[in-house]
C-alpha cells in the first residue's frame, strides 16, 4: 500500500509547525545566542532591547519558574545560560514580541560581556584535560592481551568520524497556547512528545498533566529531534506561561544549524589481530567521542557505538573502551544509526589497513570472520542469524566476481578514470539500549460508523510509521484502509511515550495497536458467536464480512459494530506492549539489550577522475534482511534515503568549527549535502524475506536507521579507486572522503598524506 500520506504531501496539503494557522494575539521567540564558545557572564545588558518596538518581555534564566534544566540522561544543560556559557549559540536570553522582525530588532540590542576561558574543540584534548561527560566504559570479551603474542598479524591505526548536519527539511520549532488554569498545549515539532511534556514541567514546575503535547507530522527528524526539540518548545512554554498568549518559534535555517548539536563526531585508536588464515583473534579500540558542551543524548550514543564496535563480525578477544568528551560545540546527539556507524566504521578501517598491509582485498577478510548463529558479541547477547546470509546471497544474484573482473579490466585499460569497489556488511541491534525505554501503548476507538481512529506514541517524520500502523490495524479487524484514521501524537491520549526512534516505533506502538484491536476483536468475536449459537473459534471476520465456520453470513462489519454498540460493548481498548526478553546490565556490560538485528550486505561501485579528484557512485547492491516486509513501498524508501544520507556522511558532508568554537559551514553554500548528483546510478535492492523474527511487527523488521551504514561502503570503495592509481597511496582513516582528499591520496606527497 502506498505511504496515507503520499497524496497530501504532494499536493502541499500536509500540515506541519509552519501550517498550524496563526492565532489572533501569537507572539514570536527568539533566542540571543552566545557570541562566545565557552567564558564567564560578566554582564547581559538587556535595557535597549526590552525599549525596541514591539518587545513584549525579555526573560532570562530568573524567570524560569521551575528548574532551569533540561538535561535528559545528566542534568547538565540549563535552558538558559546563568553565570557561563559553553558553546556558541547558547542561548542566554528569550526575547517575545509581536512580529519576528522585531524580535531580530531587539536582539542586535542586547549587550553581553563574557569573560573568556579555554575553548577546546578537540576531543582528544578533552579527554587529556579531564573534561569527560560520564565515566569512561568498556566492553571486554575474551583477553586481548593474552591474544596478541597468538597473531601472525597485527595492525594498528587511527581512524576519525565526522559530524553530520540533520538537515530536515522543516527547522526545530514549536507553537505553544495557554488553556484554563495555567495548562498550556504545545505543538512541537518532535520525536519525543513526552521529552517536551516532562522537560517543561520541570522547568515550569507544572505537574506533567498540565501540559498537552500533539505532534501531527514532522518534516525530518534524523535523531536531532530525539532531544533537541525539548528546547524550542519549554522558550516557548515560558512564553506562554508568563504572558498567558500563544507563542511561537521556528527558527531559521542558519540559527538551526548554529543552535542545534549534530552527529557526534569520533576520533578513535583501533588495534587489530589475526592469524595466518585471516581470523580476525583480537581487536581492540578506543574512542573519543566529541560529545559538545552537554551530555544530551551522547552517553546512550556512546553505549551503542559499543555495541557495534565489531559491527558483523565474530571477535574472539575484544577490548573497546568509549570515552564521551567535553567540548565547546553545541551539545551533540542522535542521528540515524545512533552511534553505531561510528563505531562501525572503525573496525572496519581496521580490517582495511589489515588487508591493504597484506596486499589482498578487504573482503578477504570480512567474509572471512562473519559472525554466525550462536556468537557472542562482546556484550553478551548471542547472533540469532548468520550474517553470511546476506553476502552469500549478494555474491550469487549480483555475480560479483564478474564485478570485480569488471573492474580490474577497467583500470587495466584506463589511465584517468579508476573504479573501486567495496562490500559493507551490516548487523544493527534492535531496541533502545536502556531497557526500559522499550514499551509503547496504543489507544484505538471503534465509532458508531465502524471507522477506527487510533492514537500511539508513533511519531510521523516520514519513515511511514503511520501508514505501518494503519495497515495492523486492518490486518487484525481485516477492514478496508480507508476505515482507519491515525491521529495525531498527543501526551493527554498517549502517555510517557518513547520517542520514535532507536527504529523500533513500528514494532512498540505496531504490538501496542496489535494488542488493543485484538482486545476488541475478541470482544466483537464473542458477540458473534453468542448471536449465531458456535463456539468462538468458528467464527472470524474476512474482508469487513463475518465468517461463521468459514462460511460469510449476513452480518457484516457496520452491522457487527452498531450490535457492539447497542449491546454495550467495549467498542474501545488501550494497548501496552513491552518487549519479553530484554535486560543489560551496565556494571558487567553483559545482557541481551537487544529484541533480535537487521543484517545486511552492500556493494558499492565507484569511479574516479584522477584528473579531478571527482568521483560517482556507479551502483549501490544491496541484499538486506526484512523479514517480511509488510511495506516494501516504504521500506524500500527507508533504504534508498538512509543509504543516500550515509553517502553524503562519508564523502561530502564537512562540518567545520573554527578554533573559536564557530561554525563555518554554517549555511548550504558552505556545507555541501548530497544532490541527484551524488546519488547512485543504480541503486539495486534484493529482498531477502526471512519468516523467523517473531519481535518484529508482522515479522516486518525495523528498516529505519540501518540502511544509512551501506553508505559507509562507499569511503572504502573511493579509498580502492585511489589505490588503483597509486598502490603506495597512504591516506588517514579520516572521513568524509571529499574531492580534495581524493586529489591529496592520488598525489600528496607522503608526509603530507600522513599528517
Ligand atoms: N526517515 C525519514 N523520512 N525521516 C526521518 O526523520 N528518521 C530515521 C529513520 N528514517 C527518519 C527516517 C531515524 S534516525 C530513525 S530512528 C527511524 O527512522 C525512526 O523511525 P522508525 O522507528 O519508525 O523506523
Ligand atoms: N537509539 C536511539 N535513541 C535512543 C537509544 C537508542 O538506542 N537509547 C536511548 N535513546
Ligand atoms: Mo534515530 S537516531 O534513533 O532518531
Amino acid at each position: 500500500m502506498k505511504n496515507i500520506d503520499s497524496f497530501s504531501h504532494l499536493r502541499g496539503e500536509s500540515i506541519y509547525l509552519d501550517d498550524v494557522p496563526l492565532v489572533a494575539g501569537t507572539l514570536f521567540a527568539l533566542a540571543f545566542g552566545s557570541p562566545h564558545a565557552h567564558g564567564k557572564i560578566l554582564n547581559l545588558d538587556l535595557s535597549e532591547a526590552e525599549k525596541m518596538p514591539g518587545v513584549v518581555r525579555i526573560f532570562t534564566y530568573k524567570d524560569v519558574p521551575g528548574e532551569n534544566q533540561i538535561g535528559g540522561i545528566v542534568p547538565d544543560e540549563p535552558l538558559l545560560a546563568e553565570h557561563h556559557v559553553h558553546f556558541q549559540g547558547m542561548p542566554v536570553a528569550l526575547v517575545v514580541a509581536e512580529s519576528v522582525e522585531e524580535a531580530r530588532n531587539a536582539i542586535k540590542k542586547i549587550k553581553i560581556e563574557i569573560e573568556p576561558l579555554h575553548i577546546i574543540t578537540d576531543p582528544r584534548e578533552a579527554r587529556a584535560k579531564g573534561e569527560l561527560i560520564v565515566p569512561p566504559r568498556t566492553f571486554t570479551l575474551g583477553n586481548v592481551e593474552n591474544a596478541w603474542p597468538l597473531c601472525a598479524h597485527i595492525v594498528e591505526g587511527v581512524a576519525e568520524t565526522n559530524g553530520q548536519e540533520h538537515l530536515y527539511i522543516e527547522t526545530q520549532g514549536a507553537y505553544s497556547f495557554p488553556l484554563e488554569n495555567g495548562s498550556i498545549r504545545i505543538i512541537s515539532s518532535t520525536q519525543g512528545p513526552t521529552a517536551v511534556q516532562r522537560h517543561a514541567a520541570i522547568v515550569l514546575g507544572i505537574p506533567m498533566h498540565m501540559l498537552e503535547v500533539d505532534v501531527t507530522r514532522l518534516g525530518g527528524g534524523f535523531g536531532g529531534k530525539e532531544d533537541q526539540a525539548s528546547m524550542w518548545a519549554i522558550l516557548c512554554a515560558l512564553g506562554t506561561h508568563h504572558l498567558r498568549k500563544p507563542v511561537k518559534y521556528s527558527l531559521d535555517r542558519m540559527e538551526d544549524m548554529r543552535m542545534t548539536g549534530k552527529r557526534n563526531p569520533y576520533s578513535s585508536d583501533f588495534k587489530i589481530g589475526l592469524d595466518k588464515e585471516l581470523n580476525i583473534i583480537a581487536f581492540e579500540s578506543t574512542y573519543h567521542q566529541n560529545a559538545g558542551a552537554a551530555a544530551d543524548l551522547s552517553p546512550a550514543v556512546l553505549e551503542r557505538t559499543l555495541f557495534h564496535s565489531t559491527n558483523t563480525y565474530f571477535v574472539p578477544n575484544v577490548k573497546a573502551t568509549a570515552y564521551s568528551c567535553r567540548t565547546n560545540l553545541p551539545p551533540n546527539t542522535a542521528f540515524r544509526g545512533f552511534g553505531g556507524p561510528q563505531g562501525m566504521f572503525v573496525i572496519e578501517a581496521a580490517i582495511h589497513k589489515a588487508a591493504s598491509h597484506l596486499g589482498i582485498p578487504a573482503w578477504e577478510i570480512q567474509s572471512k570472520n562473519l559472525i554466525q548463529t550462536g556468537d557472542e558479541f562482546p556484550f553478551g547477547q548471542k547472533a540469532e542469524s548468520e550474517a553470511s546470509e546476506c553476502w552469500v546471497t549478494a555474491n550469487q544474484v549480483f555475480e560479483t566476481e564478474k564485478i570485480q573482473n569488471g573492474i580490474e579490466k577497467f583500470n587495466a585499460e584506463s589511465i584517468r578514470f579508476k573504479k573501486g569497489m567495496a562490500y559493507m556488511p551490516i548487523c544493527f541491534g534492535i531496541s533502545f539500549t536502556k531497557t526500559p525505554m522499550n514499551q509503547a501503548r496504543a489507544l484505538v476507538h471503534v465509532y458508531t460508523d465502524g471507522s477506527i481512529g487510533i492514537s500511539t506514541g508513533a511519531v510521523e517524520m516520514g519513515q511511514g510509521v503511520n501508514t505501518k500502523m494503519l495497515q495492523v490495524a486492518a490486518h487484525v479487524f481485516s477492514v478496508e484502509a480507508n476505515r482507519i484514521k491515525i491521529h495525531t501524537t498527543n501526551t493527554f491520549r498517549i502517555s510517557n511515550t518513547s520517542p520514535s526512534a532507536a527504529s523500533a516505533t513500528a514494532d512498540l506502538n505496531g504490538k501496542a495497536v496489535e494488542i488493543a484491536c485484538n482486545a476488541i476483536l475478541k470482544r466483537l468475536i464473542q458477540m458473534a458467536a453468542e448471536k449465531y449459537e458456535v463456539p468462538e473459534n468458528e467464527v472470524s471476520i474476512e474482508n469487513e464480512q463475518v465468517l461463521i465456520f468459514g462460511k460469510p453470513v449476513n452480518y457484516n462489519w457496520s452491522q457487527l459494530i452498531q450490535d457492539g454498540y447497542l449491546k454495550r460493548v467495549a467498542l474501545s481498548e488501550h494497548g501496552h506492549y513491552a518487549p519479553p526478553g530484554l535486560h543489560y546490565d551496565p556494571k558487567t556490560e553483559k545482557g541481551h539489550p537487544f529484541a533480535y538485528h537487521v543484517y545486511g550486505t552492500s556493494i558499492t561501485e565507484v569511479t574516479i577522475d584522477c584528473l579531478r579528484g571527482t568521483y560517482v557512485v556507479d551502483s549501490v547492491k544491496i541484499v538486506h534482511d526484512f523479514g517480511m516486509s509488510m511495506n516494501v513501498r516504504i521500506d524500500r524508501g527507508q533504504i534508498e534515503g538512509g543509504l543516500v544520507q550515509g553517502i553524503g556522511w562519508m564523502t561530502l558532508e564537512e562540518i567545520v568549527y573554527d578554533e573559536t568554537g564557530r561554525l563555518r559551514s554554517n549555511a548550504l553554500s558552505t556545507y555541501k549535502v548530497p544532490d541527484i548528483y551524488s546519488v547512485p546510478k543504480e541503486i539495486d535492492i534484493h529482498f531477502l524475506q526471512t519468516k523467523k523474527e517473531n519481535m518484529a511487527i508482522l515479522r516486518s523488521k525495523a528498516v529505519g536507521e540501518p540502511p544509512l551504514m551501506y553508505g559507509i561502503g562507499t569511503y572504502f570503495a573511493l579509498r580502492n579507486a585511489i589505490q588503483a592509481y597509486r598502490s603506495d597511496a597512504e591516506i588517514p582513516y579520516s572521513t568524509p572522503m571529499t574531492p580534495e582528499k581524493v586529489l591529496m591520496g592520488l598525489y600528496g606527497k607522503k608526509e603530507v598524506v600522513n599528517a
